[in-house]
């Protein structure tokens, strides 16, 4: 297969079959994200998983407070679903209501049928209306169950969802340098474990707060109705309960925050530990592995030890204080019995509405730590939510093509938690089609001027234009499908090669994707694996060698045909025989487009248009191979060196 076919110009000549199931523009194949294509399941998208990220933003742009904003925005939205399902649950609660009002009734009419004051037919009468209001109200449980959970469902389901994905979204809409100072453990023990933990707020306030609030009134208003001295008392439950949650609501929410914290840094622990287990294995240090990690989980213990305690000493005092004020409740009738100010079948009704009422109140209670550990889940995914970093693509300069021309202008750069400059003064114009190569010490400064061009990084001072206009003007995730970008390490994920190479494309044919196999010489490995391109390659490409992971690399930045390529050190894991062809294959692919390669092996850009030598950060000579040697600067010390220690590995090796 000829190289030329790689070059832009011929790519987007297509014909046959194959050019038919594919979508190109601009010569480039357009993935998910830009096809205009519908994605197969919109409509279930949309219904399903609501979109909050600007509830989000929303609660912390208007006070500055962020606490809680979210929580109260989402019980509005879902007002509708929260009153109906409180309306069914009055209906499907009845009975409980109903059975101290009905037995009252009962006993009244048996005592008063017994001591002559009744005819004892119409105390079966009353006996038989209370039997059949009562099994009525039994029998629409059932259904009016089924109705208040299936609201409550569909509105639990779609709010978890929803804050799943606009965590995901926001994730996704994170700077790089961002992304990259994340601990994946922590990420995950926010997503997994206080997402679900924020579930349980939302299913808390809809499954429990608001019924037993419903409950509790029902109950108040009924002893209110029936005499108003002991509705008074019953009042009394209400703010000595507040507070005794008072009492504690400060010290469950400070160990709440220790018991969340610790679990994230034990996740993070975790996640490191697997990252290192082949290092740990190969030094034998899986004892101080074990060690590190048993420290982190006995720290989530004490401090899960700890709110434990919290929490038992609060469930007793508050059921100290509601046995205490039931007892008193009994007396208090009693006594108002003894004086003829209510009936002996009213000392039933009011003990066990009093029980009742307290028996919700105690439950709201009770939801004091979970409602404390809700929100401080709702504190740890809005730290996510609220994070500034955030790559701005909305209302930037839309980037359909690109010509390839690159100006770096009077560029500096240092990192934020750096003090140095990495790029000093750094100026470059390269037009399309330009190949330059970047050599120069380790440390110099090569990826991070190629994170430059990428966009991951904005410069201190100075701009970088592309064709003419400055980058940071430009919808970053549009310009980024004109680059391709060879990575230091090779980043892989489990799956096959084929979805390896063609990652994130939702169309390609069979006849590009074999070319870009070949011009990255990853013909011979495939025939050597089980399922040739369908063979699955293990987490993180695990089953390949370092060569053969670049490879497909390289092929999955060939693949998508971009304007400019940038290789950075794409060569540096493979042998010399692997080398050579895909050194073959990357000067035919960049015929046409601007290329950037990064190269320690100084032999392998000998036909670069111009060499940047960087020495910290700065370029110090630029020029042509020939040039440069003939000049006998930098690049001449350099490449003299570099000769000398390939020549010491060779025979090292020979
Ligand atoms: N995220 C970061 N935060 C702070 N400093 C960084 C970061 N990344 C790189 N640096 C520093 O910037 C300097 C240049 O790094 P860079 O990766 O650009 O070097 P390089 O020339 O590509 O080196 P190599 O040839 O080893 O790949 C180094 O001193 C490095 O320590
Ligand atoms: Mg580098």
């Amino acid at each position: 297969m000829a190289f030329s076919a790689w070059q832009r110009r011929d790519s987007r000549k297509k014909s046959g079959p194959a050019a038919d199931k594919k979508t190109k523009e601009n010569g480039r194949f357009m993935d998910r994200s830009e096809s205009g294509e519908k994605p197969r399941n919109k409509q279930e998208r949309i219904d399903v998983i609501p979109d909050y990220d600007y509830l989000f933003t929303e609660s912390t742009n208007k006070k500055g407070k962020k606490k809680n904003g979210f929580f109260g925005k989402i019980v509005k939205m879902n007002f509708c679903p929260l009153f109906f399902s409180s309306l069914l649950y009055v209906l499907q609660a009845a009975p409980v209501w109903l059975m101290p009002v009905l037995t009252a009734d009962i006993i009244d009419a048996v005592t008063m049928a017994a001591g002559g004051q009744v005819a004892v037919s119409q105390a079966v009468k009353t006996i038989s209306i209370d039997a059949v209001i009562l099994a009525l109200s039994i029998l629409q449980n059932e259904p009016t169950t089924l109705f208040r959970v299936t609201i409550m469902s569909k509105m639990l389901r779609s709010t978890s969802a929803g804050i799943k994905s606009c965590v995901v979204r926001k994730l996704q809409s994170l700077s790089i340098t961002y992304a990259k100072d994340m601990e994946t453990g922590r990420i995950q023990s926010k997503f997994l474990k206080d997402t679900d933990s924020v579930d349980s707020l939302f299913s808390c306030l809809a499954q429990t707060i608001i019924p037993n609030v419903i409950s509790a009134l029902i109950s108040a208003a009924i002893a209110l109705s029936k005499n108003g001295i002991v509705a008074l008392f019953f009042l009394c439950v209400v703010p000595l309960n507040v507070i005794l949650s008072r009492l504690f609501s400060k010290r469950i929410r400070s160990e709440n925050r220790a018991f969340r914290l610790r679990t994230e840094s034990m996740s993070g622990r975790l996640t490191t530990m697997l990252e290192m287990m082949t290092v740990t294995k190969a030094h034998g240090l899986e004892q101080t592995e074990i060690a590190a990690v048993n420290k982190s989980i006995s720290g989530v213990a004490d401090a899960g030890l700890k709110i434990d305690k919290t929490y038992a000493r609060f469930g007793s005092w508050a059921w100290c204080l509601n046995t205490f004020l039931s007892g008193a409740c009994v007396v208090f009738c009693a006594v108002l019995a003894l004086k003829g100010k209510i009936s002996v079948g009213d000392i039933v009704l009011y003990q066990s509405m009093f029980v009742s009422i307290s028996g919700y109140v105690m439950a709201l209670v009770n939801l004091l730590p979970s409602l404390s550990t809700g929100f401080e889940a709702l504190d740890s995914v809005a730290e996510i939510m609220n994070a500034k970093d955030v790559e701005m693509n909305i209302g930037k300069r839309e980037v359909p093509s690109i010509r390839g021309d690159v100006e770096f202008d009077h560029v500096f750069y240092k990192y934020p938690d750096g003090e140095r400059y990495i790029v000093r003064d750094l100026s470059l114009s390269v037009k399309a089609g330009e190949c330059i190569a970047v050599v120069g010490a380790s440390g110099s400064g090569k990826s991070t001027i190629m994170n430059l061009i990428i966009g991951f990084l904005t410069p201190v001072s100075g701009r970088i234009l592309i064709d003419g206009k400055p980058l940071d003007e430009f919808n970053l995730s549009q310009y980024r499908h004109h680059i391709s970008v060879v990575p230091q390490n090779s980043i892989l994920f489990a799956g096959t090669v084929r979805e390896n190479i063609t990652y994130g494309l939702t169309r390609y044919s069979e006849e590009d994707l074999q070319k870009a196999v070949k011009i990255a010489d990853l013909e011979e490995v495939l025939k050597d694996l089980p399922n040739g391109i369908d063979t699955d390659i293990g987490e993180h490409g695990d089953k390949l060698s370092g060569g053969q992971k670049q490879r497909i690399t390289i092929a999955r930045a060939l693949i998508r045909n971009p304007e400019i390529l940038i290789f950075d050190e794409a060569t540096s894991a493979l042998d010399n025989v692997s080398e050579y062809h895909v050194q073959k294959a990357i000067s035919a692919c960049i015929k046409g487009r601007t290329t950037f390669i990064v190269a320690h092996r100084l032999s392998t850009i000998r036909d670069a248009d111009r060499i940047l030598v960087m020495e910290n950060g700065a370029c110090v000579e630029s020029g042509t191979y020939e040039e440069l040697m003939e000049k006998k600067g930098k690049f001449y010390e350099l490449k003299s060196l570099n000769d000398i220690n390939t020549k010491i590995a060779e025979e090292a090796l020979s």
